[in-house]
């Protein structure tokens, strides 16, 4: 009689971090290889900037400091590449535009997102349910200490979700908020 051969389990770091929770964490961790059509050589990383951060290093210093956007992404893309992660990064004036990078991150081999909402924290619920839908984790960051400011800029819709929050050190932030990432993935991989 022919034997058949056992499949060899695996674990996939990927589909590990794409849930926040202990339990599914733990039930996707032995699995068939997976089709190397779905599986990127390296875990991304997206990063989300949210309106008016395109003129970070002119718009209005004293809160968010003089580095440019682009200075702030090279920083984090240097440094997913030690990592061994692909740092993506995107910013948008219009929610629609975030909306639909946070739907097409559901099936890109995404496995963490760094969210600045920037003004968006304060009035959208839409953004908040595109983060909930994909279930992507993430942590939600801000330059300026938004507790600290106008009390409009206290309420925040997407802080209950996040993994965490970091606000208030300038565009230090980021690298902060990428290095809490990368620890999370690690786990992940590790679990
Ligand atoms: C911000 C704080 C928001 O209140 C503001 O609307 C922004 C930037 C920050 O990074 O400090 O645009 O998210």
């Amino acid at each position: 009689m022919a034997r058949v051969a056992t499949p060899k389990l695996i674990s996939c770091p990927i589909r590990l971090a794409r849930t926040r929770h202990g339990a599914d964490l733990r039930s996707n961790l032995d699995i068939l290889p997976p089709n190397p059509a779905n599986s990127p050589a390296m875990p991304t990383l997206l990063v989300l900037h949210g309106p008016n951060l395109n003129l970070l290093g002119e718009r209005e210093t004293q809160h968010y400091g003089r580095d440019s956007l682009e200075a702030i992404d090279q920083r984090l893309r240097e440094r997913g590449r030690r990592a061994g992660i692909e740092v993506e990064t995107f910013q948008s004036n219009a929610e629609a535009a975030l909306l639909e990078r946070i739907h097409a991150a559901k099936s890109d081999g995404t496995a963490f997102i760094i969210i600045n909402p920037a003004a968006f924290t304060h009035t959208s619920v839409a953004l908040r349910d595109a983060l909930a839908a994909v279930r992507i984790p993430f942590i939600e960051v801000h330059l300026s200490n938004i507790h600290a400011r106008e009390p409009f800029r206290r309420q925040s819709y997407f802080s209950d979700l996040a993994a965490g929050v970091i606000s208030g050190l300038g565009p230090i932030v980021y690298e902060l908020a990428l290095e809490g990432a990368l620890a999370r993935l690690d786990a992940a991989r590790k679990a």
